[in-house]
């Protein structure tokens, strides 16, 4: 297949305008001659993505996503290179035709099979005798016909190989119904339809291709065998790297920044009645990191609605740490008395349940709080002080309102006083600042150069919005020496935001940066600040980051020994012990 030239290439970008094809999607505001705007790649407040006209590309300072028009089409409308230049090229009006670029997708005769079979299944469920006692069973469930078509459900026969015959007879390959799990063979070797007699969901992937099928059971008189009966793994189905309903939901899923989570098909579809349209399903088993990836394309935001049955908590506690290490924000939402998403709109109303899930959400501070709440034996002293402890990790690095609202609730919780909850809390938490404060002491030297890069970085941060937002790239908001630079850092950045939002396009006047200070800052920032930014060069930032990630080393060093020393069994000290040798050499033979 031949290539697109570079030439051809050259000629669509050089007649895009990138600001015009981002602004579809971002909205932009002119700033010297770059653009900002919101990073489309992540989720933020503050806006660390610009676009340079000049030179036609697009940097995210925070999450480092860059690239040209080409590659944001590409990522954004998730088409593929040729696609995308195709798209441009046509907007350009630059006359081409690339049908010849474009390969046939290899799958392209197994998606179409899937599709005949889908077609088949929904056939049967509207115009036959054996349809109408299913969409009997439907409709009791809720599910009219409206929903019928938009999910495409359909029925597949009471007999041993209807699918078989049918799609056969119009020449379809048997080996290919084979190897897509839609017909076995037995031992006398003839094929057989793999679903008999149940509702078809099929599994549609986010391009629209129907992947695979999921069967479930309707009868009354069916009890013994499985309730879903699911396509086997095939060339184009792997059940943990799909998402049920996605591809209906992409685009509510971008309109309203956020997927909702559920287990399974029934839910999504309960959900749809309730009309929350972002709404996909894991497919019961625990939720994949492929999962999460694919959720992670199109937002940052997801509200967990697993079953309220113990079973539907556990998932929930491993689904919210897989969403936390990608960095996704989760909500939780906790139906009561066992019940999943489908029985609540029964047993209530969809317009509960669109409240239930909308409203009574809760976080993962809280949700922890309830799980290991339920968990704990009151009668254990040996519990309760686990308990505080979890709960204690929880909200040490949250805001005073936070720690001081659970130290309240803990304290009624456990029936012990307040005061003395408060006291244990600050006790646990000074008693760890210090453990690593004092091997810290030994190892690097406070009010060392680390200070002074820091503090020298203030004058950086104040003669450009640049710099800040490298630095946040690089280290994010965790990290300070001390706290009287960072709240100053702060004061910096917010002024920095404000000019960005209101487009204006100067640099933070001295005089109106003191009013915001309080004394001490003031006093701060006259002493180590003012009459210093002088001399600003690249290569000093450069040198003063490279401070500041020694100093995170050897930080992080620190918190790994702190760990080796307290793990609880050999096989883990050894285990950190390799994790710290690999990490930190250079410091390990430092200390021989
Ligand atoms: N599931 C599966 N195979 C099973 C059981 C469950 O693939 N044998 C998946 C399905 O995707 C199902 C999900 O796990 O939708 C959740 O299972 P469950 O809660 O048992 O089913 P519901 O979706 O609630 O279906 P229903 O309301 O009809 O019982
Ligand atoms: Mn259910």
């Amino acid at each position: 297949m031949p290539r697109i030239s570079d030439e051809v290439i050259k000629e669509v970008l050089q007649k895009t305008d990138i600001v015009d094809i981002i602004s579809e999607k971002v909205s932009l505001s002119k700033k010297g001659k770059s653009y900002f705007g919101l990073c489309p790649f992540h989720n933020e407040k503050t806006p660390s993505f610009s676009v340079e006209p000049e030179r036609k590309i697009y940097t995210c300072f925070s999450c480092g996503e860059k690239g040209n028009a080409i590659t944001f089409k590409q990522k954004t409308e998730n088409i593929t290179f040729v696609e995308a230049v195709e798209d441009l090229a046509l907007k350009a009006n630059i006359n081409l035709d690339f049908s010849s670029y474009k390969k046939e997708n290899p799958n392209k005769k197994y998606y179409e099979i899937n599709k005949d079979a889908e077609n088949f299944y929904k056939l049967f469920l509207t115009s036959t005798k054996q349809g109408t006692v299913a969409k009997k069973y439907l409709y009791n469930r809720g599910i009219t016909d409206q929903i019928i078509n938009d999910f495409n459900i359909g029925l597949s026969p009471n007999d041993y190989d209807v699918l078989y015959k049918t799609l056969s007879n119009k020449g379809i390959l048997v080996s290919d119904l084979h190897d897509l799990g839609l017909v076995k063979q037995s031992k006398t070797q003839s094929f057989y339809d793999l679903f008999r007699e149940r509702i078809i969901f099929p599994i549609i992937d986010e391009r629209g291709n129907t992947v695979g099928f999921s069967g479930r059971s309707y009868l009354e008189t069916d009890k013994e065998s499985p309730k879903y009966i699911n396509s086997p793994q095939t060339i184009i189905f792997t059940k943990s790297k799909v998402l049920y309903n996605l591809n209906n939901a992409i685009n509510e899923i971008k309109k309203n920044n956020r997927v909702v989570l559920f287990e399974g098909y029934l839910d999504v579809i309960a959900a749809y009645r309730a009309n929350i349209k972002e709404s996909v399903a894991s497919m019961g088993t625990s939720l994949t990191l492929e999962q999460v990836k694919i959720i992670k394309k199109y937002t940052n935001n997801v509200t967990i609605c697993y079953d309220g049955d113990p079973a539907g908590i556990e998932a929930t506690t491993r689904a919210i740490k897989l969403f936390e290490n990608e960095r996704i924000q989760v909500k939780i939402v906790l139906l009561p008395d066992n019940l999943d998403p489908d029985d609540y709109l029964t047993k209530y109303s969809a317009a509960k349940l669109n409240t239930f899930i909308n409203e009574k959400w809760i976080d993962k501070i809280e949700f922890s709080y309830l799980k290991n709440n339920m968990d704990i034996d009151f009668s254990k002293m040996l519990d309760i002080e686990h308990f505080k402890k979890i709960i204690f990790d929880l909200i040490k690095n949250t805001s005073n309102t936070i720690i001081e609202s659970y130290i309240k609730r803990l304290a009624t919780d456990i029936n012990v006083s307040e005061v003395s909850v408060r006291q244990d809390f600050y006790q646990y938490t000074k008693k760890n600042i210090q453990n690593i404060g004092e091997r810290y002491k030994r190892i690097v030297p406070i009010d060392s150069k680390y200070l002074f890069a820091e503090r020298r970085l203030l004058s950086y941060f104040l003669s450009d919005v640049k710099y800040i937002l490298k630095y946040n790239a690089e280290f994010g908001e965790i990290f300070y020496i001390d706290s009287m630079t960072r709240d100053i850092k702060h004061i910096i950045e917010d002024r920095h935001y404000k000019n960005l939002e209101n487009n204006i396009d100067s640099e933070i006047s001295e005089d109106e940066f003191v009013k915001i200070l309080n004394p001490d800052q003031l006093r701060f920032y006259n002493s180590k600040v003012k009459n210093k930014m002088i001399d600003l060069l690249d290569k000093e930032y450069d040198d003063l980051i490279s401070a500041i990630q020694e100093y995170i080393n050897s930080h992080l060093q620190l918190e790994i020994e702190e760990k080796i020393k307290t793990a609880p069994t050999i096989i883990e000290k050894i285990k950190l012990a390799k994790y710290r040798d690999i990490n930190f050499k250079e410091a390990k033979h430092g200390k021989g």
